[in-house]
């Protein structure tokens, strides 16, 4: 990728008016927020913005209201939490041709405009919605990677309209994402669980090639069981992935990347029930496989130990269940070790994987962790994010 515009190498912010593009999509439950890992993050960039005497606009979507509707998607409930969270007072902004009036004339120096899904023209990408959120600032900093495999008006088409940046947390981000992928040390080693083979087939086959350990789990890993002639009982798998599975072992063999996939699993025949540990070619007819076994956690730990570099996306078992979540914990257990102990470049996104390493309270000791979903599979995936190309450099 060429260079972004950073917003870092853009001397003349002081006293500006700044369209910031936030992910506030964030999880609401009785009308409070329940997770304010996205708005804390910001906080740095906020309180950098208002030293110089900036105005800062603050726009984020929120859900899917053009296909749910509107109800409970008001971005109130996270301004309340925002100024909590920045200790400043917020303006909140409806968006409509009086909103550039009301900033200009406002006293305080943080706005909050409504869900900007809440308008048809921003999932369409409208010029004419780009061109009208454009009108209220006179910069625009996008500090939204998670929301940058978007091509919508408040992250495509507003950059015509108004000198635009990239902020610091899509840099780091960035710069993250290519310490695995571009510029990483080796030995490299990825694992790949969750219970879909068929949405991370991408991912795997374009990581391969930079892969000396591609680790498998989670229940995709089943449909590598049934495929090897083992019986996985009444565990999740996919219909129709044989190929798919042919080609992963295609792949591995040609690039050279070891594949590793669990040798023993831990059985139930029950989510609220205790598991069993079993070798893979001991599970019955009744058993659901629901994590991975202790020798396939202690091979693991093996890996990581000689790895330089880890990428994990994708939870290794049921984590939400204490019975089933040591396969996983025991991952972010590792991982944080040889982080502290070795140096390992330890990078993990998605928000299953966020919500697992959270659990086992191993978060600040990864290198990076994202918490971008679907914007994170698919940079790694090797797609061209249209939010990060319009702020490429020419
Ligand atoms: C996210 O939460 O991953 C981003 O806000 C993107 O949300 P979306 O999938 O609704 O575009």
């Amino acid at each position: 990728m060429s260079q972004l515009r950073s917003i870092n190498d853009f001397t003349k912010i002081k006293d500006k008016k700044i369209f910031l593009r936030v992910d506030f999509n964030v999880p609401i439950s009785g009308g409070r927020v329940s997770d304010t890992t996205k708005i804390e993050k910001l906080e740095t960039n906020i309180n950098h913005l208002l030293k110089n005497n900036c105005k800062i606009i603050l726009a984020s979507h929120l859900g899917r209201p053009q296909k749910n509707g509107k109800t409970g998607l008001s971005l109130l409930p996270v301004k309340h939490m925002a100024e909590k969270i920045f200790n400043q007072q917020i303006e909140f902004l409806e968006i409509n041709h009086l909103t550039k009036q009301k900033i200009d004339e406002g006293e305080k120096k943080l706005f909050m405009l409504e869900n900007l899904r809440f308008d048809p023209g921003e999932e369409t990408n409208s010029q004419d919605y780009a061109n009208l959120l454009s009108s209220f600032a006179e910069i625009y900093i996008n500090e939204a990677f998670s929301c940058s495999h978007r091509a919508h008006a408040s992250i495509h088409s507003i950059t015509k309209f108004i000198d635009s940046y990239a902020g610091s947390t899509i840099i780091d981000e960035v710069n993250a994402l290519e310490k695995v992928f571009s510029k990483s040390k080796k030995p490299v080693a990825c694992l790949v669980g969750g219970s879909k083979i068929s949405s991370k087939i991408d991912l795997i086959t374009n990581l391969m090639p930079k892969m000396d350990f591609m680790i498998i789990g989670g229940a995709m890993a089943n449909n590598f069981f049934k495929n090897d002639g083992y019986n996985i009982g009444k565990s999740l798998f996919e219909k129709n992935v044989e190929n798919t599975i042919k080609q992963i072992y295609e792949e591995a063999d040609k690039h050279n990347c070891k594949l590793i996939l669990p040798t023993d699993v831990v059985c139930s025949k029950k989510f609220d029930q205790p598991g069993v540990n079993k070798r893979i070619n001991e599970v019955n007819d009744d058993d659901i496989i629901l994590d991975i076994g202790i020798d396939s956690t202690n091979k693991i730990d093996q890996t990581l130990k000689v790895s330089k570099t880890v990428l994990w996306n994708g939870p290794f078992g049921l984590f939400e269940y204490d019975n089933f979540a040591n396969g996983t914990n025991d991952i972010s257990h590792s991982i944080a070790k040889y982080s502290k102990k070795n140096g390992l470049i330890s990078i993990a996104g998605g928000g299953d994987t966020f919500a697992a390493i959270k659990k086992s309270n191993q978060q600040h000791n990864f290198t990076y962790i994202s918490t971008a979903g679907g914007a994170f599979l698919e940079w790694l995936e090797g797609k061209m994010l249209p939010g990060l190309k319009v702020l490429e450099n020419n």
